[in-house]
């Protein structure tokens, strides 16, 4: 539970990073193997699952609709009561910071006979659920919410689920995944069609759990179909590093001089690459060693140096592999040499935070140099130090704050954020992790003030 505000800073580290580390396990695929593996018949064995703040309103909302799930010393274990099987909440689901845990939960709740009320705190109850509200209703589910779509969220869920066809209006993997779970209780074929492909760990582990899914390429885009009413077969699940907390060490080694960090068991899902795609086409030293497949997804070690980043133009059509890396993008962009554009970026804006606001003030505060054109951000870099000294204000957004204290680490003068606290719902330890990681014998270098 996040409580009281953690204020913390950075500043440059007295001696390069170097070492190896591992990243906490990836926050979407630990998402859906609690809620597939409650709606799984026997017993899921989890390794590796992200013991963060967000997952953990996932595992409390699942054992509130009935999965019995117990943290071991090797794992989480999860008995799950199959499809149809759930039972009603007794009391209001707290999402806590989570759009994912909400959103993917709507879908499961909407085909689930009985009511539900769900809410999140102050940043959830600010971020539309209209985007899942609108398709799921027209399975025979009803919801009311706050003005705006907004949470409290109040759901009957239909007795006899339609299954339904779904063209997504925004490349949103939350959506597609709300889609496929509600038509888990819905008799025939569910449909969704994706103009832009989105990480498809939803479509993976309903595979690994039995259920028939197909995907078919379309353009840029997938069309997926899942035949309803499965009985899903507990399966055992290891949940790789998340790519999106291994961005911050990456960034981090890339800018501060004389790095090399090695960052073992990363996933490697080509739908969640873009940021080390862009890293390299900056001049970014990463290489990939050790490649294989764990549980379904694709997993590699990276060995990462310090490198002279230079600007370049990030197109729009990559973002949804990357949408949760722009603020640490932004970040590395900042100490490139010469203009990064990154365009397309609207999806940001409805994030933990106005991400799109909160990276350009975060730059601007630090001295870097940037322009917002539409739902565009131009960041022109020096190829020099940024001067740093500013006081980040995160509003609630773990990435933010992450991504502002690796800007610290590498700028001239310190920089500090309001309010760390947030980091836990994704990468608990991280400032444990950054500290240990540099040289001769760990440091300091970020600190609560
Ligand atoms: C997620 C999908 C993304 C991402 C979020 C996790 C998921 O959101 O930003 O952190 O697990 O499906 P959208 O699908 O809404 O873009």
């Amino acid at each position: 539970m996040i409580s009281a505000p953690r204020p913390l800073s950075a500043h440059r580290p007295a001696a390069p990073l170097a070492g190896t580390l591992r990243v906490p396990g990836d926050k979407s695929i630990s998402h859906r193997a609690l809620m597939f593996g409650a709606l799984a018949l026997g017993e899921t064995r989890i390794a590796g699952l992200l013991e963060g703040d967000d997952v953990l309103r996932t595992a409390a909302a699942m054992r509130a609709l009935g999965a019995e799930i117990v943290q071991g010393a090797e794992g989480w274990t999860v008995t799950g009561r199959g499809v149809g099987g759930l039972r009603e909440p007794e009391d209001v689901l707290d999402m806590g910071n989570s759009g994912t845990a909400a959103r993917l939960l709507a879908g499961i709740l909407a085909s689930s006979p009985g009511f539900a009320v769900m809410t999140g705190d102050a940043s959830l109850r600010r971020r539309p659920m209209k985007r899942v509200i609108d398709p799921l209703t027209a399975c025979g589910a009803r919801f009311e919410s706050r003005s705006g779509g907004r949470l409290p969220l109040a759901i009957h869920g239909a007795v006899d689920a339609l299954p339904l066809e779904y063209r997504l209006p925004v490349a949103s993997a939350q959506v597609k995944s709300a889609i496929l779970l509600c038509g888990l209780n819905a008799s025939g074929i569910t449909r969704v069609i994706e103009p832009v492909a989105t990480r498809d760990h939803s479509e993976n582990m309903l595979r690994h759990f039995g259920a028939e899914v197909t995907v078919m390429v379309e353009g840029a885009g997938r069309v997926i179909t899942l035949r309803g009413q499965p009985e899903l077969i507990a399966a055992d699940i290891v949940v790789p590093g998340d790519p999106s907390s291994a961005a911050f060490p990456i960034v981090a080694a890339l800018l501060i001089p004389g790095s090399v960090l090695r960052l073992e068991g990363v996933g490697l899902n080509p739908l969640r690459t873009g940021l080390f795609t862009c890293l390299r086409e900056m001049g970014g030293d990463i290489v990939i060693e050790n490649e294989r497949l764990e549980g379904g997804e694709p997993v590699g070690d990276l060995i990462v140096h310090h490198a002279t980043l230079r600007g370049i133009d990030v197109p729009p059509g990559r973002v949804p592999s990357m949408v949760d890396e722009f603020p640490i993008l932004a970040v590395a962009a900042a100490f490139a040499q010469g203009t990064t554009r990154m365009r397309g970026l609207h999806e940001l804006r409805v994030k933990e935070s106005d991400r799109l606001a909160a990276t350009a003030a975060l730059l601007e505060c630090n001295g870097a140099r940037l322009e917002v054109v539409g739902d565009d951000l131009l960041v022109h870099g020096t190829g020099r130090p940024a001067p740093g000294g500013g006081l980040v204000q995160t509003h609630m957004d773990h990435r933010l704050a992450m991504s502002a204290l690796v800007f610290g680490l590498a700028s001239d003068q310190p920089v500090r954020v309001d309010d760390g606290s947030f980091i836990d719902t994704s990468f608990p330890g991280f400032v444990d992790l950054m500290n240990g990681s540099i040289g001769n014998g760990g440091g300091s270098a970020l600190r609560t003030v």
